[in-house]
């Protein structure tokens, strides 16, 4: 993915304080168990949600670093991060297949819904396991796309346009190839769990009405899906009531250096 525009960057930002996306974060913290006084790195940080919830935990004798390649993210970062009381927490850019930090600088680095984005995986867990820590712990969470059920009145306009959005991502089926990839990269893989998401409703407060934004603003012009396709598909699913339905899992992996 490129640096997100303004409007994404806004729509994520209401997407992040969805109670699906709180639980997100919760799933992320429990499994990565910060401790107080560690260095943390957020690889991929965008709007530093999760960097400001790791410095909670840590406390002001440990550090947070968000890094992130869009200055669209940086700035909602900056806003997210308290000026004051927050004075663990930096954001800078940065970006995942070369982190802007010495050897060894961390004890936990976290990728959340990252590294599907990113072409060179080899390279991105070259460098997550050079700036940890001996003994440091890596927590990535993906979703693997092939796990999303979503009901429509038309499915092949849903086909089609689920085809388009798969190239929002360098690989829309991480998860999968994450086990591997983390053994050949030096770690040693210690949890592996999924966290279902499950929308039952056209909400505004969820998880799925974000992905609606963000699929209609990638989708137009890719694998034939037009605008007026985007218009349709999305009157579709407002109109489903309790018919609509929407499911996707997240994988967590955690391992350690
Ligand atoms: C779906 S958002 C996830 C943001 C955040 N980690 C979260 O879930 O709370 C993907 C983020 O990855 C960032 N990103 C994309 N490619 C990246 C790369 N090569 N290195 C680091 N971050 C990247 C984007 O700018 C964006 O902020």
């Amino acid at each position: 993915m490129g640096a997100l525009d303004d409007d994404l960057a806004h729509a994520l930002e209401i997407a992040y304080r969805t109670p699906d996306m709180v639980a997100q974060r919760a799933a992320v913290l429990d499994l990565s168990d910060p401790l107080p006084g560690e260095d943390a790195l957020d690889v991929g940080c965008g709007n530093g949600a999760l960097a400001c919830e790791l410095a909670a935990r840590i406390g002001p004798s440990g550090s947070v670093t968000g890094v992130d390649p869009s200055p669209a993210m940086l700035a909602l970062a900056a806003d997210s991060v308290p000026p004051d009381g927050g004075a663990t927490v930096r954001v800078r850019a940065g970006d995942a297949s070369g982190l802007p930090f010495p050897d060894a600088s961390f004890d936990v680095l976290t990728a959340v819904q990252v590294y599907e984005y990113v072409p060179d995986m080899p390279g991105a867990l070259a460098e997550a396991h050079r700036v940890l820590r001996a003994g440091g712990r890596l927590l990535v969470l993906d979703t693997d796309w092939d796990s999303l059920v979503w009901h429509s009145s038309d499915v092949g306009r849903m086909q089609r346009i689920l085809t388009a959005w798969d190239e929002h991502v360098a690989d829309p089926h991480l998860p999968r190839r994450l086990g591997r990839l983390l053994h050949d990269a030096g770690f040693t893989v210690t949890r592996r769990e999924v966290l279902p998401m499950l929308n039952v409703g056209h909400d505004p407060n969820t998880l799925s009405a974000g992905v609606i934004d963000f699929v209609s603003g990638f989708v137009p012009g890719r694998a034939g899906v037009t605008e007026a396709d985007v218009t349709a598909w999305r009157a579709d699913l407002e109109s489903l009531g309790p018919d609509y339905f929407f499911s996707l899992n997240r994988y967590l992996f955690l391992a350690v250096r």
